[in-house]
């Protein structure tokens, strides 16, 4: 399979083949080429704040568990009890100093150490099991404006989280760090028969979509019109992607004037500037955590909009698992608490309009490329939008810009990052 990606994927010319869309051998690269070496997002800082809270999550397909030890370190473990391989906690959210696995009882501590069995002096040698070696399999974990990664890739080895995530910060400290933020309420979690890879493109470099496949709710009034043209930008930012609306002058801030001086204490003079100009911005951290601020919408005399994040977990070629939560500045004022929440629920969550769209689009995605895996010959995708595209010289982001929305080039540079991991190249 590496030689007929080597030969059809052509992120340059803007040429991806369908079947890369839902091939079993190419899945099977992924979770081991992408999924077991890239920093995933795990967490958000918010839902570790006590000594000893913890939230299982997923690495690629693998169960694990995030937790703050007693120590006030947070580690990112294996979800793996280390006697039988038994899932040492079933529970999706906690708070302990210890996991006991419910096959046997071997206890670890929230620091990832063993620290002892039922009947140990009697079922082992006097002086019991090697705690050191006993201890949880460990993932590498770092933060970002409140973001949790981990990576399975040992120190020195890969890139750290910064370097990882490298033009995209700028834009992150837009998304999540321009206050303290938390997660408001439990993640929405439903089950999608689509691979995991198309949701994850269409945020980072699809807003081009927005204008077919959710007409109708601008046509019934639902949303405002959708607006393309000079007014907004597309940035590659090297695997990841984003793009904006935004207004062409600094209309004042749509949000909320109480959170102006946090804002201004973390963002800089530009990213402030951005802020105050934007209508909508999506986008995607490489492989699957995509973030949306939807256009904002008129409710009860305000304009307040929903802030999502969202990740695309893995479960086969075919099939994936959709995370969905409200993120929201934390000394927010209530109403725009209570407003934003209720626009995420009503456009992106699991009942929300847009995601009834979207989801029908990416299964008959994947089923077209399940159907096509019999074909003998390649159907190629065409991905050329704005190839020819000159990128601005005057944006004061970084990241490869463009001028308004019409184009794919985070698309290419996508697929040019997910062959590269995919052929070990550029690792
Ligand atoms: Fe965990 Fe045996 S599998 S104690
Ligand atoms: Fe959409």
């Amino acid at each position: 399979v590496e030689e007929r990606l080597r030969a059809t994927v052509r992120p340059e010319t803007g040429e991806i083949p369908l079947f890369t869309y839902a091939d079993p051998e190419v899945y099977k690269l992924e979770l081991e080429r992408i999924f077991g070496r890239v920093w995933l997002f795990v967490a958000h800082e918010s839902e570790l704040e006590e000594e000893g809270a913890f939230v299982v999550r997923q690495m690629g397909e693998q169960s694990v568990i995030v937790a703050r030890g007693d120590d006030g370190e947070i580690r990112v473990f294996l979800n793996a009890c280390r006697h039988r391989g038994m899932k040492l906690t079933c529970e999706d959210r906690g708070v302990t100093s210890y996991w006991r696995c419910p096959y046997h009882g071997f206890t670890f501590a929230n620091h990832g150490n063993f620290m002892g069995t039922p009947f140990e002096r009697a079922a082992y040698p006097p002086d019991g099991l090697d705690r050191e070696r006993l201890r949880l399999i460990e993932a590498r974990c770092d933060s970002y404006a409140g973001l949790i990664f981990a990576t399975w890739t040992r120190e020195g080895e890969g890139p750290s989280l910064p370097d990882f995530l490298g033009d995209m910060r700028w834009y992150l400290d837009i998304f999540a760090g321009r206050a303290r933020m938390e997660l408001l309420g439990e993640a929405q979690r439903w089950v999608v028969p689509s691979s995991w890879r198309l949701p994850s493109e269409n945020f980072a470099s699809d807003a081009y979509h927005t204008a077919t496949a959710h007409a109708f709710l601008s046509r019934l009034g639902l949303v405002r019109s959708v607006d393309f043209g000079k007014d907004g930008y597309h940035v590659d930012a090297g695997g990841h992607g984003l793009g904006m609306g935004v207004h062409d002058d600094d209309p004042g801030s749509y949000f909320p004037d109480e959170l102006e001086a946090e804002y201004r204490s973390r963002l800089d003079d530009d990213q402030l500037a951005l802020l105050h100009r934007i209508k909508n911005f999506h986008g995607n951290v490489f492989p699957n955590l995509s973030f949306l601020i939807p256009n904002f919408i008129p409710v009860d005399g305000r304009l307040v909009t929903g802030m999502m994040l969202r990740v695309w977990q893995p479960m086969g070629p075919d099939r994936m698992q959709a995370w969905s939560w409200f993120l929201v500045e934390k000394d927010a004022p209530e109403w725009w608490k209570t407003l934003g929440r209720r626009m995420y629920v009503q456009t992106f969550s699991s009942g929300g309009m847009f995601d009834q769209d979207d989801t029908e689009v990416w299964e008959a995605q994947t089923a077209v490329a399940v159907a096509a895996r019999s074909r003998s010959d390649e159907v190629m995708l065409d991905y050329t939008m704005g190839l020819d595209a000159e990128p601005l010289t005057d944006f004061p982001g970084p990241g490869t810009v463009y001028a308004g929305k019409f184009s794919e080039a985070a698309g290419r540079s996508y697929y040019r990052r997910w062959l590269d991991l995919l052929l070990e190249e550029g690792r």
